[in-house]
């Protein structure tokens, strides 16, 4: 598809319209595709020919979402997936092998260290973990055998940030496959790829779909670590249904504006706190007070939709402010349009040990918002009259 602007390629990059003459792109609900005769079949399984075959393989609503997320990210190819989690995990098992070694940013996603600590050691995949706030320890921590580096940023829920430029060179010194998480980013605020990403992998579920509505993930990169991806994935399964894609590919039309409006609210949501004196410590990628402000402003657009903070009172003055909210959701999700508010330590992270947890700045205080596109007044509101609330 032919490279715009990033607000018309969201829009205007879409399928071939059909003999039917649809403005919008159809749904292609169909488990397979009829072959026009018996050297056509053979010709696309023998990928002498592109076409769909089957929807496990692809699919035109699959393929329009990826190609759209393609031009966004500036990424050569890639593959959509059922989960962010299916993103991860193929992301890895298809280009690791028993022996090798992954290093891993502390600050991951929870279900992310579940793989690296307790699924892959099982198949003879070791990990070590290196923390954002001590870059020189990293190259140390390269082995002989160590295959990928794997980070988020900003992570979650620390919105911790990691130098893209420093890393991706790092990754091509040791000719590693840097793998970067841009869930909480989305390729508005952030293209990995610029930087020497040679995957880019995200959970769709959040901003991408950005109304709480369908689960789906994106591996994307450098066409012959795909190639890979996508024999993995053809042939173990975890293919995004079309209806999300279709839903997932409409969602990115409005990518921009909302993201827009989701980092204006959560910077103002951020101020506020900061200046709030029942809030102990605010962070938020573009409040000068976050400790990786300067390279937050250098590689991101905007500072994002999340923003975490600690309340005076410990765990139970968090638990008394959830349970005082009145229009922000409690629940698990972020990046959609209601504004939600979550307790990492116990819900998100719970797997983690308190150790594990600390370690990657997730005291029991910390509470996570995820600001929506209501009216800031109205969530401010909200906040304002929890915190009060939860005084007593
Ligand atoms: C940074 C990050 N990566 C991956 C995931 C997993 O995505 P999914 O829930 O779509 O499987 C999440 C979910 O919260 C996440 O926040």
């Amino acid at each position: 598809m032919e490279k715009r602007n990033f607000e018309t390629d969201a829009i205007r990059a879409q399928s071939e319209r059909t003999p039917n003459r649809e403005h919008s792109v159809p749904l292609y609900l169909t488990s397979s595709f009829v072959f026009e005769d018996a050297e056509q079949a053979r010709a696309l399984f023998a990928d002498e020919i592109p076409g769909n075959i089957y929807t496990r393989f692809s699919n035109p609503n699959n393929t329009e979402f990826i190609e759209k997320m393609c031009l966004l990210e500036g990424t050569e190819d890639g593959i959509a997936t059922a989960s962010g989690m299916a993103a991860m995990y193929i992301s890895m098992a298809s280009l690791l092998k028993a022996g090798d070694h992954v290093l891993a940013s502390r600050s991951v996603f929870g279900s992310t260290h579940q793989i690296l600590n307790v699924i892959f050691p099982r198949f003879n995949i070791s990990y070590s973990y290196a923390d954002i706030a001590d870059p020189n320890s990293w190259e140390s921590k390269i082995q002989p055998n160590t295959k990928m580096i794997f980070v988020e940023t900003p992570s979650n829920p620390a919105l911790d940030i990691i130098d893209l430029e420093w890393l991706g060179k790092l990754a091509a010194k040791h000719k590693l496959i840097l793998n970067v998480d841009n869930c909480f980013a989305t390729p508005y605020l952030q293209n990995p790829a610029k930087w020497g990403a040679h995957l880019v992998t995200h959970s769709a579920t959040k901003f991408i779909d950005g109304q709480g509505r369908v689960i789906g993930g994106a591996v994307l990169g450098k066409k012959e670590l795909i190639k890979e991806v996508r024999f993995f994935a053809r042939h173990t399964g975890p293919s995004m249904a079309p209806f999300n894609a279709w839903v997932l590919s409409k969602s990115l039309e409005t990518l921009a504006v909302r993201m827009e409006r989701h980092c204006q609210n959560a910077l103002e949501l951020a101020n506020y706190l900061q200046t709030h004196s029942e809030i102990l410590k605010v962070k938020y990628p573009f409040l000068p007070s976050h400790p990786q402000h300067e390279l937050a402003k250098k590689q991101m657009k905007l500072g994002g939709g999340v923003v975490t903070f600690e309340i005076n009172g410990g765990i139970e003055r968090g638990r008394k402010f959830l349970n005082s909210l009145k229009m922000l959701s409690h629940s698990a999700n972020l990046g959609d349009t209601r504004s939600i508010a979550t307790h990492p330590a116990s819900t998100t992270h719970s797997k983690l040990s308190e150790a594990e947890r600390v370690a990657v700045g997730i005291t029991s205080g910390l509470v996570r918002i995820s600001v929506g596109l209501e009216k800031y007044a109205d969530i401010q509101a909200d906040v304002a009259q929890a915190i009060e609330a939860s005084k007593a």
